[in-house]
């Protein structure tokens, strides 16, 4: 199958407050799995790290968690769950292939990862991924959400958003 056959699935929610994010992110750690890419998308303060926070807190043993920092100036950082958790911002990661020495292969091989500003990596994103796209909603504290789920996520999907707002399709 090429990329422009691959199977996709979409939906759009409203979530009126941070509460929602977060149950939302909730519900997606409850159906990630090691090798799973989850791309954060949106402007600066959208919210991918106030969803990244919650999704690590929501995993097995992610309540011990104590701090989940913006990785905005390390990059990367590595929450040692089973499986790991990495949670990147590659807003500052200047070339695509940099991400390499920040074990991205590694976490590929094993382990969740949470990729903020996945754009700066161009062709390196895998094509099977989770699409979490933030904009702001209509109150200050509302957001919308546009999930798009590739391959694998496509049959997972109305797990996160219900079987009512999904529209499938192909990518073309
Ligand atoms: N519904 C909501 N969902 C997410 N964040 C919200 C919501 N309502 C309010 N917020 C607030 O908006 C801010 C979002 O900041 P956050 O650091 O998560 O943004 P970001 O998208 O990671 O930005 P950056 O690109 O700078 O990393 C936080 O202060 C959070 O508390
Ligand atoms: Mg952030």
């Amino acid at each position: 199958m090429t990329d422009s056959q691959a199977p996709v699935a979409a939906a759009s929610l409203a979530l009126a407050d941070l509460a929602a994010t977060a149950s939302l992110a909730a519900r997606t750690a409850a159906l990630a799995r090691a090798g799973d890419v989850i791309a954060l998308r949106g402007d600066l303060g959208a919210g991918k790290t106030a969803f990244a926070r919650a999704f690590i807190r929501a995993r097995p043993g992610g309540a011990d968690v104590t701090e989940v920092p913006s990785p905005t100036f390390t990059l990367v950082q590595v929450y040692d769950l089973a499986p790991a958790v990495w949670h990147f911002d590659l807003y500052r990661l200047t070339r695509a292939d940099d991400v390499w020495e920040l074990g991205f292969e590694e976490a590929l091989a094993d382990a969740i990862l949470l990729i903020e500003w996945p754009d700066r990596l161009g062709s390196l994103l895998p094509a099977e991924h989770l699409d979490v796209e933030l904009t702001p909603g209509s109150a200050p504290d509302s957001r919308d959400v546009r999930l798009i789920g590739t391959g694998d996520w496509v049959g997972r999907l109305d797990g996160l958003a219900g079987r009512a707002a999904i529209s499938a399709g192909t990518v073309t």
